[in-house]
């Protein structure tokens, strides 16, 4: 019973790693994707379940490196090209040497079939080619009435060496003939018209092969020493879909090409090819393995000339504010717009003593102005602490990253004078505009905060906040590049991540991120706040852990932001006492109540995340039921009914296997645990989710098919917690009259409600 279980679990695997691909990788998910240094890229693979039908390579690690045979052969694979659709191969020489000599044994004949397989002998790139001074080389194969029939061959001749042509395969020592187009199987004859004695001291041996003549010019001191070769490279063409057209495959059920790719016929071996469309890059074999290039990515390769925007599958270029033309490298670029003034002109005599007073006037008044200006932002900047982001940069001068300091014309110049339009959205503390730095061309984010009132002590946490984050380098953490303090309110720059937040795809596309993805995205985030908790110089608790501070990158790949209420703690310090701030509905209900910040009230925080994702509901929601307002309470009650499936979002439903979505929302509840000392670490998650990424097959039975789900599990739950969370529920009316609920874990005490109000209105 166990067995059928498992097989059955393992088929499903297998029909899953068909269907869910990784982005990035070349392989299928769970597929190794090399074997010893050669890289195996799908259709290619080393196992079943890895490869198309006829794509196996087999992988003998008995070598060291191992090597790489096509199918379960022993034609050895030097290199393979998707998007050339070749492959590289080793094939044996056949070989006729001069007796006295026993140089080696003779092969007169060599073979190498590969009918059955999608692999045909290129017949743009291979020659059949023969060496020697009395070669005669023939190709031959059977034909319908299993007679030989001939499809090629040469003959190479010589007596003496000097007659010999260094280069030329044109029938002098060598020869070369090309083969024709489809061939799968050659058969070579070797034969020697003389025994040699005459030629033997210059050209010992005659020689017969197929040759990559990419990898091959004939040079005279072959004839002395090729014999020494047992091996040559020989491409190979292949074509996925088994003989037929794109035509008709495009509507068969097992078409090979993914997203983003086109098909082409193959010219040589039967079936057709798949590329990734222009602008995209990647494995188009994959389903979604065609990504897109960022074009925009290295200026240097950049098209744009000065602003370059990446899109998907395209890119788009334009000028600085002032300037004119197409922006591309390859175009008109970009061009000063030139302003005429036709008004000298028309101006003449006495009119103009009194212009050059006007204009005089206005000179000295705008300079005036200029200086005024100038002051105030000097006042800014010191305001601001930004002599004291001086002495802190100067002191780490040599670090090679640091922040920088933005002036503000560089900064207004960049957002068009903060426009409107400019605006990427509002967050808890301040506004954020996409910007354009005038100088390098990069895009930037840029958050015009509203969190200093002047205070000394939360300057200073202000600018070391600036100097530690950036010096935070990971690569699910929005870099910092630097701020702007000549402003009343100081500037953050950040880099840009161009493709929104989690929650915008959570609950604005809902059904848009594959379950992978939201195990990948989960992970991710994961790493990061475990990097900061573990901070080198001194931890950070992040504070704000919610879905609208994750963002997403072109590849869907997320980055942790908005450090505005984080806090770096001092070394010798688990916890620190703070004005109670966050987000409600992630809010950690022990740090609400006692005001001591741990790192688990980022964990806390973060198993609300995973519980969203798991759902697709939304932490805090006034359109639900009362009892289900609060997610995370409403998780941790279906959790302990057994009812986890009835919320899970339909893709999760569909594409998680049952275990493995058990496993990541047991973790989200252990993480929204009451008690901050019993949630796991974000180190402990991260492993968590890892394995629940990579799970046994078993893991992977999906939620149909098995019944009603039994809740084995339910022994190992806190009762007494879940229970008293549910009778703790309290109520809490906002202004604007919306009901929150909260878990409240001190009992009967007064000042609870005073609490909540406190943090919702911190909340607006
Ligand atoms: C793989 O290793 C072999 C020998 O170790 C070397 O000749 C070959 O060039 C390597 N191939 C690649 C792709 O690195
Ligand atoms: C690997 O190569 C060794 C040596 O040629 C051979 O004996 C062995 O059978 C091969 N193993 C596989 C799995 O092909
Ligand atoms: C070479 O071989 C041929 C035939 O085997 C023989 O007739 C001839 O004498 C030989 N020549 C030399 C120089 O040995
Ligand atoms: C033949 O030509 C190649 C390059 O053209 C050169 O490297 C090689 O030394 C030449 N061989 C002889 C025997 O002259
Ligand atoms: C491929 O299809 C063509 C035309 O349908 C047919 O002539 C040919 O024999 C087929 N080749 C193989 C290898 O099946
Ligand atoms: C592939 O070949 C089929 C049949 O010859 C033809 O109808 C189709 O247009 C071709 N497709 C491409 C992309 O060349
Ligand atoms: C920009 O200036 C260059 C050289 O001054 C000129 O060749 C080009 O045509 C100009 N482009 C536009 C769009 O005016």
């Amino acid at each position: 019973m166990r067995l059928i279980y498992f097989l059955a679990a393992l088929i499903i695997l297998t029909s899953l790693l068909l269907t869910t691909t990784s982005a990035a990788g070349a392989t299928l998910p769970g597929c190794p994707d090399s074997c010893g240094n050669l890289t195996i890229p799908y259709p290619f693979g080393t196992q079943s379940g890895c490869h198309l039908p006829g794509f196996l390579i087999t992988c003998n690690t008995t070598y060291s490196p191992p090597r790489a045979f096509i199918n379960i052969g022993n034609v050895r694979v030097n290199s393979i090209d998707l998007s050339a659709g070749s492959a590289v191969v080793e094939l044996l020489v056949a070989r006729d040497c001069y007796a006295p000599l026993q140089l080696s044994t003779n092969i007169p004949q060599t073979w190498a079939d590969f009918t059955g397989l999608p692999y045909a002998f290129s017949n743009t790139r291979n020659k059949f080619t023969a060496l020697g001074c009395s070669a005669i080389a023939l190709n031959y194969r059977f034909g319908q009435t299993n007679s030989l029939s001939y499809t090629s061959g040469c003959i190479a001749f010589c007596s003496e060496l000097s007659s010999v042509i260094n280069g030329s395969c044109s029938g002098i020592g060598c020869c070369q003939t090309a083969i024709p187009r489809g061939l799968q199987r050659v058969n070579t004859i070797l034969q020697s018209t003389s025994n040699m004695n005459l030629t033997w001291t210059f050209s010992p041996c005659s020689l017969a092969f197929l040759i990559d003549t990419d990898e091959y010019v004939f040079d005279v001191a072959d004839l002395a020493d090729f014999y020494k070769r047992t091996t040559v490279p020989v491409v190979l063409d292949w074509a996925v879909g088994n003989n037929q057209t794109c035509l008709s495959a495009a509507t068969s059920p097992d078409y090979a090409c993914g997203d983003n790719s086109y098909c082409s016929n193959s010219t040589n071996a039967a079936g057709y090819s798949c590329s990734c469309q222009t602008g995209f890059q990647g494995n188009p074999y994959l389903s979604n393995g065609c990504q897109d290039i960022n074009e925009c990515e290295d200026p240097e390769t950049s098209p744009c000339t000065n602003i370059c925007e990446n899109t998907i599958g395209s890119y788009a270029c334009s000028c600085p504010h002032g300037y004119s033309g197409d922006g591309k490298k390859s175009g008109k670029g970009c061009n000063k717009t030139t302003t005429k003034f036709p008004l000298v002109q028309t101006v003449a005599g006495g009119g103009l003593g009194f212009l050059f007073l006007l204009l005089g006037g206005f000179s000295l008044y705008w300079f005036l102005k200029k200086r005024r200006m100038l002051r105030l932002r000097e006042k800014f900047f010191n305001q601001n602490g930004g002599s004291l982001l001086k002495q802190q940069l100067a002191a780490r001068e040599g670090l090679a990253e640091t922040a920088r300091v933005f002036t503000a014309a560089e900064l207004k110049r960049a957002t068009d004078n903060y426009s409107d339009s400019r605006i990427l959205g509002h967050g808890g503390n301040g506004t954020v505009f996409k910007g354009i730095l005038p100088d390098t061309n990069r895009v930037v984010a840029i958050k015009k905060s509203n969190l200093v009132d002047g205070a000394a002590a939360q300057v200073e946490e202000f600018i070391n906040e600036v100097v530690l984050l950036s010096q935070v380098i990971h690569k699910h953490v929005v870099r910092i590049l630097g701020c702007c303090l000549e402003t009343p309110v100081p500037l953050l720059v950040y880099e840009y991540v161009p493709n929104g937040t989690l929650h915008h795809h959570l609950h604005r596309r809902p059904g848009s991120l594959s379950w992978e993805a939201r195990l990948r995205i989960a992970v991710e985030t994961a790493a990061a706040l475990a990097y900061l908790h573990s901070a080198i110089a001194r931890p950070i608790f992040h504070r704000d852990v919610k879905a609208t501070n994750i963002l997403l990158d072109e590849q869907y790949m997320a980055k942790v932001a908005d450090f505005g209420a984080s806090r770096l703690i001092p070394m010798d310090r688990a916890y620190i006492t703070t004005l109670v701030q966050g987000t409600l509905g992630y809010l950690d209900p022990e740090y609400f109540l006692s005001g001591q910040l741990t790192e688990k009230s980022d964990v806390y925080s973060f198993g609300v995340v995973l519980a969203e994702m798991l759902t697709g509901l939304t932490p805090l929601s006034g359109e639900r039921p009362p009892e289900e307002k609060n997610l995370a309470i409403f998780f941790l009650l279906k959790m302990k009914d057994g009812k986890l499936q009835e919320i899970l979002e339909p893709r999760v439903r569909t594409e998680g296997g049952r275990l493995q979505v058990e496993a990541v929302a047991d973790l989200a509840r252990r993480c929204m645990r009451l008690k901050g000392e019993e949630r796991p670490s974000m180190r402990e998650v991260v492993a968590e989710i890892e394995r629940a990424r990579r799970p046994p097959a078993a893991m992977l039975d999906p939620w149909e098919g098995r019944g009603e789900v039994e809740d084995e599990e339910s022994e190992n739950f806190e009762d007494s917690e879940t229970r008293f969370l549910s009778s703790r529920m309290t109520r809490v009316l906002s202004e604007e009259g919306t009901t929150a609920y909260f878990a409240a874990s001190a009992t009967g005490d007064e000042s609870l409600d005073q609490h909540i109000m406190l943090s919702l209105e911190m909340q607006r």
